[in-house]
């Protein structure tokens, strides 16, 4: 999630570190003119076509295309985390990551003292579970359970699965029953406080799967219920009120469940390379496909699947597939984790949706099918826009007008919440042949407008007009041109494509006016401007002279000016042939008939 670690702290950060010496620690660069070059990691080369630029702290690959910042190749490189990244470059500057109030680790030292306490805490729980499955008079039950799940001691081991005795206070017992401790306790889910103030043991008689955190340490807990305890009935399980099949750890300062992925830190630990991660509803599910050597199965605690979560794996991979039960309640849940990804997928991710039989988890199923048929199956799932429209067709009659009308009122507002890029036109192109509407007519006479200003070097249509891009890639080339475009507010009127995110990219520099264009993109990152903000930092000036980027950045933001005045003039020009203007719009067209009269005959 943005905004844990302050934006000020990276910002310095970025600008103290050399991603040059990052880079090079990890593949070894020659110096070739002002930038060094290597063989791409990212992609197979001979001939070297990857750069790292010092000055601007970026590097970009002109095979693969690849690019980015010092926390983005450690994020590409080393498979981290970003704040992972933003940990491990703090750690070679020397500087202590500190956190924003009322997240994972706080800014206040007693408050991050106090979550360390918590960490140790939960290790320490996790430490006792594992034992009473080797120790404790009953142990045999649980072990029994797993090696009739089918669990090896060897997945056990790595999944640190344990068992939470029957009882009330065995964990209070376990750790020491000062007051202190108990609050603790009771901060991290383990201990339930009743109305009286005694606390006992939240995880009883169950199996106990430790959820770990990107870098392994234990956050929180789910439990599942052992069968033939006493907490169950005898012939079913999970009837007892307060006896849910499953329980986890409930929201605590170290635990966040719609952030959360059952089996991440062990998926990555026993992968080099992630080929795809495979989203399952149950950690049964998760451990079964890990012991049929399927590694990369994650699961959602008993939640939806959120844009944390997503964007958290495809930091990893640029494919998720999603893994449903195939009855009603599993295509619903697909939906929603539909609904949940359109935000997010931007072109280069691929999300897939593979649906099991009924009556089937991907526990059963692999066990029944084994893994090889299993894997195909995932190959073979269906892609997202298949999905998408199946979805939304199948209860519509298409061959009606009506049908076809409703097709195209609930998809527009879907589509309109994936970000700009080939997919999004890909679908509605899709949305136009099943409506059967001639796509030509969508291309009003207000888009063609956008495109006017294009210049001839790129045609691709999902770029905003040339002028901004052109603008956007002097000045991340060159941050500090920025001082250059004094009044923002010349640039506010109109509506031309992409002049807000100019705006807003001026705004940052003006303010902070050290930061190179590695950590400026940095600011950018989660959302779905870093993309491209890194695409057009990969320009280069053909003779890198100073005096000429100043001059045609200058003329080219007066030329932007002159066309936002132009067509704010030509809105009230509009307005006005509709009516009479107000006294407020009818002063401001006459001012701007002069300013743009006056700056032609300047021209
Ligand atoms: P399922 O009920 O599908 O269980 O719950 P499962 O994974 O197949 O488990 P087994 O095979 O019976 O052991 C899937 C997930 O939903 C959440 C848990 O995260 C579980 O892994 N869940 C389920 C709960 O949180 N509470 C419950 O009572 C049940
Ligand atoms: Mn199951």
């Amino acid at each position: 999630m943005a905004g844990r670690i302050p934006q000020s702290f990276i910002d310095d950060l970025i600008n103290r570190i050399d991603i040059v010496e990052i880079v090079d620690s990890r593949v070894p660069l020659k110096k070739a003119g002002r930038e060094y070059t290597a063989c791409c990691p990212f992609h197979n080369e001979k001939t070297p076509s990857f750069t790292v630029s010092s000055p601007k702290q970026f590097y970009h690959c002109f095979g693969c295309g690849a690019h980015g910042t010092a926390v983005g190749f450690l994020m590409e490189y080393d498979h981290m985390s970003f704040p992972e990244a933003i940990e491990e470059l703090a750690r070679q500057a020397g500087l202590d990551v500190p956190y924003e109030a009322g997240t994972r680790a706080e800014a206040n030292p007693a408050r991050q003292k106090q979550s360390q306490d918590l960490y140790a805490i939960l290790a320490r729980a996790d430490q006792f579970y594992q034992q009473q499955l080797r120790q404790h008079s009953q142990f045999q039950r649980a072990i029994d359970y797993l090696k009739q799940r089918g669990m090896s001691g060897q997945i056990v081991a790595e999944f640190g699965i344990g068992f939470a005795p029957p009882g009330w206070d065995n964990l209070i017992r376990h750790m020491g029953n000062s007051s202190a401790l108990q609050e603790q306790l009771v901060n991290t889910g383990m201990l339930i406080r009743k109305d009286d103030g005694h606390c006992y043991d939240r995880f009883r008689d169950r199996i106990m799967f430790p959820i770990r955190d990107p870098r392994g340490r234990c956050i929180g807990f789910g439990g599942r219920i052992l069968p033939g305890g006493a907490e169950t009935h005898q012939d079913s399980e999970a009837k007892k009120p307060g006896t849910a099949k499953y329980l986890n750890s409930p929201e605590t300062p170290l635990f966040h469940k719609g952030q959360e992925l059952y089996g991440l830190f062990e998926a990555r630990r026993a992968l080099r390379d992630i080929p795809r991660l495979l989203v399952v509803e149950g950690y049964m599910d998760v451990v079964a496909l890990a012991e049929a050597g399927i590694r990369y199965a994650v699961a959602t605690l008993g939640t939806a699947t959120t844009v944390d979560h997503l964007n958290r794996l495809f930091r990893l991979c640029n494919e998720v597939v999603f893994c449903f039960d195939g009855d009603r309640a599993g295509r619903e849940a697909a939906g929603r984790a539909l609904e949940n990804a359109l935000p997010v997928m931007q072109d280069g991710r691929q999300i897939h949706f593979m649906f099991l039989p009924e009556g089937e988890d991907p526990d059963t199923q692999v066990k029944k099918i084994g893994s090889t048929r299993f894997e195909s199956d995932i190959d073979a799932a269906m892609p997202f826009s298949t999905f998408f429209f199946e979805r939304l067709k199948e209860p519509l009659n298409m061959d009606s007008m009506d049908g076809r009308a409703q097709l195209a009122s609930q998809a527009k507002p879907l589509l309109a919440k994936l970000p700009d890029g080939v997919m999004k036109r890909m679908m509605n192109q899709q949305l136009n042949l099943f409506t059967r509407q001639n796509p030509a007519r969508q291309s009003s006479a207000g888009t063609r407008a956008a495109y006017r200003y294009r210049a001839p070097i790129n045609r691709n249509k999902s770029t905003p007009p040339s002028l901004v891009r052109y603008i956007l890639q002097r000045l991340l080339h060159q941050p500090a041109l920025a001082q250059q475009a004094d009044d923002l507010g010349r640039f506010s009127q109109g509506a031309i494509p992409g002049v807000d995110l100019l705006i807003e990219v001026l705004e940052i520099l003006q303010i902070h006016t050290t930061l190179k264009t590695g950590s400026l993109i940095e600011r950018f990152r989660e959302t779905d401007k870093a993309s491209h903000l890194q695409k057009l930092a990969t320009w280069q000036p053909e003779v890198d002279d100073e005096a000429s980027l100043v001059e045609e950045f200058t003329t080219a933001l007066n030329k932007l000016e002159q066309m936002c005045l132009q067509q704010r003039y030509d809105a009230l020009l509009a307005q006005s042939n509709l009516g009479p203007l107000s006294p407020g719009d009818e002063a401001e067209y006459r001012e701007l008939f002069q300013k743009l009269n006056k700056n032609k005959c300047k021209a």
